[in-house]
């Protein structure tokens, strides 16, 4: 069993679909709208459920407010099979992502964090829920007295943690301390190592954490650590009609493989796989794979 804890956003997705992204004072016609249950967080536990074997552990720590949108957000996370229990209800508005995608599949994203801020710090039983996980994965959607809450608390019982920083900013020393593996974008990586170049990006951030994936989106990703060589391994070459989710994707489908006891090599491909099927759909707990697809893509299968 993979025990998986993500401590992180619940978003509902308002979703432009356009030809082009309007510049600052202009206004497009877009083509349609949906609404999409995301966040970066919820994402990534959905991402994890439906990767994992079947009655894979995963559980969500997180907050979604109390309109309607918090009820479909959480009915998302329990029919993709996700343990709500330490999903908190926080009176008021949940998180809302604005988010524009144009005709390239390309994205622009306004968070508004809404129930997301009220999540500060740990409950107690929040701790004993990511005690007894394999891993902890976080992201920067929370406010970071909780995310590094979090990242001390696995640290404290030995579970292994994996940070997403994004959105992008510059991070305090004391939550890369505590980081096992960091899973910026090329864009992140720059930003925290402050060099464009991501494989010098890669060994400068070696110097803070022991293991690095620098995702680089149709390019695949480039894996450092302070172990072995750093490698890259491709992305499956598809059209992308939308990359709302494909970070969150392929970071939840590597912590279900990384807890199988797989290679980093194999479980890096595997979560390529999982990432390159989501970007062929719109949206984001609406494009993230299960388990049969990933493995039927990934030996040729379908
Ligand atoms: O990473 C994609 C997510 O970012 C979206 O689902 C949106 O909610 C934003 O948080």
């Amino acid at each position: 069993m993979t025990g998986i804890v993500v401590l992180g956003s619940t978003n509902m997705d308002l979703v432009a679909y356009v030809a082009h992204a309007p510049k600052r004072g202009e206004t497009v016609t877009g083509r349609e709208f949906r609404t999409i249950p995301g966040g970066k967080g919820a994402n990534q536990a959905v991402a994890a459920a439906r990767a994992a074997r079947s009655g894979g552990d995963v559980a969500m720590i997180g907050a979604v407010g109390s309109d309607d949108f918090g009820v479909r957000l959480r009915q998302t996370l329990v029919s993709s099979g996700v343990d709500t229990e330490h999903l908190r209800t926080a009176e008021g508005p949940s998180g809302t992502a604005h988010i524009v995608v144009d005709h390239e599949g390309g994205n622009a994203i306004v968070v508004i964090p809404g129930a997301n801020g009220t999540v500060t710090s740990l409950t107690p039983g929040d701790e004993a829920r990511i005690a007894a996980a394999d891993s902890l994965l976080l992201q920067l959607e929370l406010p970071l007295t909780a995310v590094l809450d979090g990242a001390e608390a696995a640290r404290r019982h030995g579970v292994r943690t994996v940070l997403t920083p994004a959105p992008a900013q510059p991070l305090p020393p004391e939550l890369l301390a505590v980081t096992d593996l960091l899973v910026p974008n090329e864009h992140e990586a720059a930003i925290l190592a402050g060099v464009a170049d991501p494989h010098i990006a890669a060994e400068a951030l070696l110097l803070q954490v022991p293991e690095v994936v620098i995702t680089l989106g149709a390019a695949g990703c480039l894996y450092a650590s302070r172990e072995t060589e750093p490698f890259a391994v491709p992305a499956p070459r598809v059209r992308a009609v939308d990359t709302t989710a494909a970070g969150d994707t392929f970071v939840g489908a590597l912590a279900v493989a990384l807890g199988e006891g797989r290679p980093m090599q194999q479980a890096l491909t595997w979560a390529s796989t999982a990432a390159a099927l989501c970007v062929q759909r719109h949206g984001a707990s609406t494009s993230m794979p299960y388990r049969t697809e990933i493995d039927a893509t990934e030996t040729g299968a379908s």
